[in-house]
């Protein structure tokens, strides 16, 4: 399987894992994002450390500005979570907290698989 299958392979794990937390309650609720956390920020860092450095090195100033605008998106989910953790699971803002995550991360899976994927496929070859 190639980088790109196996990162879409990851993506629609997420989404449903994004939906299972929604579906969730209490102490289940909070597992569950706790394992979205966990996955996804060893997805955005191995995303980071590989495919990311691999195009924009080889890229043009319009495909080096994609990999620059996934990398504000994994900062901007990181702070989301950060916030998110640091509220109580029956607050009543967690469900609205969660929601502006799921945007974020939801815009950003489709923009990779859309935008980025574009842009690696024209710069890098099969090799890489
Ligand atoms: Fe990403
Ligand atoms: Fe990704």
């Amino acid at each position: 399987m190639d980088v790109l299958q196996e990162i879409k392979k990851e993506h629609d794990e997420f989404r449903t894992l994004i939906k299972k937390i929604e579906d969730a309650k209490g102490s289940q609720k909070k597992e569950l994002f706790e394992e979205l956390y966990a996955k996804l920020i060893g997805h955005h860092e191995s995303e980071e450390h590989v495919l990311f450095t691999d195009v924009k090195r080889k890229s043009d100033e319009k495909g080096k500005d994609v990999v620059m605008e996934m990398i504000e998106e994994h900062s901007l989910a990181a702070y989301q979570f950060s916030v998110i953790q640091k509220t109580a699971i029956d607050n009543e803002t967690w469900d609205a907290k969660f929601s502006v995550l799921k945007e974020v991360l939801t815009h950003h899976m489709d923009e990779e698989e859309s935008e980025l994927f574009k842009q690696a496929k024209k710069v890098l070859d099969k090799e890489e």
